[in-house]
């Protein structure tokens, strides 16, 4: 029988210490990209691929983000006796239903595949979904759209992949390809930020994955990798060689901010309001002024 993905791993324990000092008090994924938080694009984009179980691994540290997703009835209350219903309804689009969400705490920082591995229990024996939120997707379909769409034909490991260039490829997981089919590759597996020279092909892994219950039976054996942590890559890696599953890397459409880095940041934020009617007009002008400026200057 086919079956469905409905569940989302989003792991946020990350003390995020790229972006001290605002991350001393604010956890990164509540940080805005224009209005709205990092992590709500996250959940707007598996929202739209069907997800209906959001399962978040936090830290100490991460309440506020707690709170986002929590009711804000003395909010909507003024929203409603000042007849603010716009605000209102930004505000409803962020509700999440009771029971739709669900925080396990990640006590120790030993790497994403342990982050994922703490939420083993609430996945049982389903496929599922992870999304790292600091990768941002801007794309016509949300990218877990696409991905669960392919996954719907495979059935097997599916991770989001796009072209890095060499020297960029020892800050990702990295495929080693069996075979290109275009939007589809079939691997041979994957290795978890290679050594420079190392890497087996051009192809880094993207913070999207749909994957299978064996990722999470490879992941008991707590396995250390690259940097000394439990890496996610290694299980996937691992289901392929000792389980023989599939492991395929689907290059997506959309463009992916890399908001885990200051200048992915404020590129996504540039991209996100030129979106927006209410400030495309505005911004283009400041930017014109700004190459202007910088024309002149030289
Ligand atoms: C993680 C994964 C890596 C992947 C990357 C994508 O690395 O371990 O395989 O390529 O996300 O953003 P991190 O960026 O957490 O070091």
């Amino acid at each position: 029988m086919r079956k469905k993905v409905t569940k989302a791993i989003f792991p946020v324990a990350g003390m995020g210490t790229r972006f001290l000092p605002a991350t001393k008090s604010v956890p990164k994924e509540i940080m805005t990209l224009v209005d709205r938080p990092l992590v709500q694009y996250a959940i707007d984009e598996a929202r739209e691929a069907g997800i209906k179980e959001f399962i978040f691994v936090t830290s100490r540290g991460k309440s506020a983000l707690e709170d986002y997703f929590d009711a804000a009835p003395q909010l909507e209350q003024t929203l409603r006796k000042k007849g603010k219903t716009e605000l209102l309804d930004i505000l409803k689009k962020t509700d999440m239903d009771s029971g739709e969400i669900a925080y396990m705490r990640q006590a120790k920082p030993l790497g994403l595949g342990h982050a994922v591995w703490c939420a083993r229990r609430l996945i049982a024996n389903e496929p599922f979904a992870v999304i790292l939120p600091d990768d941002v997707i801007s794309a016509d379909k949300s990218c877990l759209a696409q991905m669960i769409e392919a996954f719907e034909e495979t059935q097997s490991n599916i991770v989001a992949a796009m072209e890095v260039p060499e020297s960029m490829a020892e800050a990702y997981g990295i495929l080693d390809v069996k075979e290109d089919m275009g939007s589809i590759v079939s691997t041979k597996g994957m290795v978890e930020k290679p050594a420079p020279g190392e890497a087996p092909s051009n192809l880094a892994v993207i913070g999207r994955y749909i994957l299978t219950p064996t990722v999470l039976q490879k992941l008991n054996q707590k396995k250390t990798g690259a940097g000394g942590e439990i890496q996610l890559t290694d299980a996937i890696s691992d289901a392929r060689e000792e389980d023989g599953e599939e492991v395929y890397g689907y290059r997506f459409k959309g463009q992916r901010f890399d908001c885990g880095s200051k200048a992915g940041f404020l590129q996504a934020t540039v991209s996100f309001a030129l979106q927006r009617d209410d400030l495309r007009d505005d911004l283009w002008a400041f930017i014109n002024d700004l190459v202007h400026a910088k024309e002149a200057a030289q």
